[in-house]
């Protein structure tokens, strides 16, 4: 049902623009932590489009549709790059410059592999039509098939995210490191830890 390909290569296979069905993934899947900037899924899309490297993710595509992506990258680059000045238009003056600061840090953070072994799997999110339909354990079962890294990593999984948590389990993710937030935090937003997985081939 899904056929999976980089998505710098997905323009021909796309019915609409590639970049802008991952941004309405993005949106739907990660609003809900960046409300502070907009709690309009619609402005998140806009906002975030332009930061996506799109030789750094795989899409699950279906029917011409992007169902599910992912990041696979091993530190020569980051998975996104976010743009102040687009960041500003979509977000205004304040709330898009803070977000191209704080963003950037969690966002762009390089994952540290000198052996070039391991690969941090990020912004992993199915789009809402086919979602619980196998789309992201099709797609992550796919990158660690076919690209030769020993060690996947997934940092920071809110606690609280059961579909993601549940994804990756059953895919043979294990936990190795858990980072509790302040307990102020943890009360207004309900995530108690955030947890890093990783998979050895
Ligand atoms: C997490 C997410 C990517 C799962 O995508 P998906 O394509 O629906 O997942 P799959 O259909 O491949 O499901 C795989 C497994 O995940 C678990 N799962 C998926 N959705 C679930 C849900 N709503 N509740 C509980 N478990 C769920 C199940 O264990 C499922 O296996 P099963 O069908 O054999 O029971 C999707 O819910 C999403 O985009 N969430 C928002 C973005 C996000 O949180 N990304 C992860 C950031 S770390």
């Amino acid at each position: 049902m899904f056929t999976v390909i980089r998505a710098d290569q997905a323009q021909a296979e796309a019915k609409a623009d590639a970049r802008a069905q991952m941004a309405d993934i993005f949106a739907d899947g990660f609003t809900q932590w960046l409300g502070y900037f907009s709690k309009d899924r619609s402005i998140i899309a806009q906002a975030f489009a332009h930061m996506f490297v799109l030789d750094q993710f795989y899409l699950a595509m279906s029917d011409g549709q992007v169902a599910a992506m992912a990041a696979c990258t091993d530190g020569k680059a980051t998975s996104v790059r976010l743009d102040a000045r687009l960041l500003r238009k979509h977000l205004g003056l304040l709330k898009g410059s803070l977000a191209a600061f704080f963003l950037k840090k969690e966002f762009e953070g390089l994952l540290d592999n000198p052996d070039g072994d391991a690969c941090s799997i990020e912004f992993v999110g199915t789009a809402l039509p086919f979602r619980g339909q196998g789309a992201a354990s099709h797609l992550l079962g796919h990158i660690v098939r076919h690209t030769s890294y020993r060690t996947y990593l997934i940092e920071e999984v809110a606690d609280t995210n059961t579909p993601a948590m549940k994804l990756y389990q059953k895919l043979g993710f294990q936990e190795y490191k858990r980072k509790a937030l302040p307990e102020k935090l943890a009360r207004k937003n309900g995530i108690h830890h955030l947890v890093s997985l990783k998979y050895v081939k």
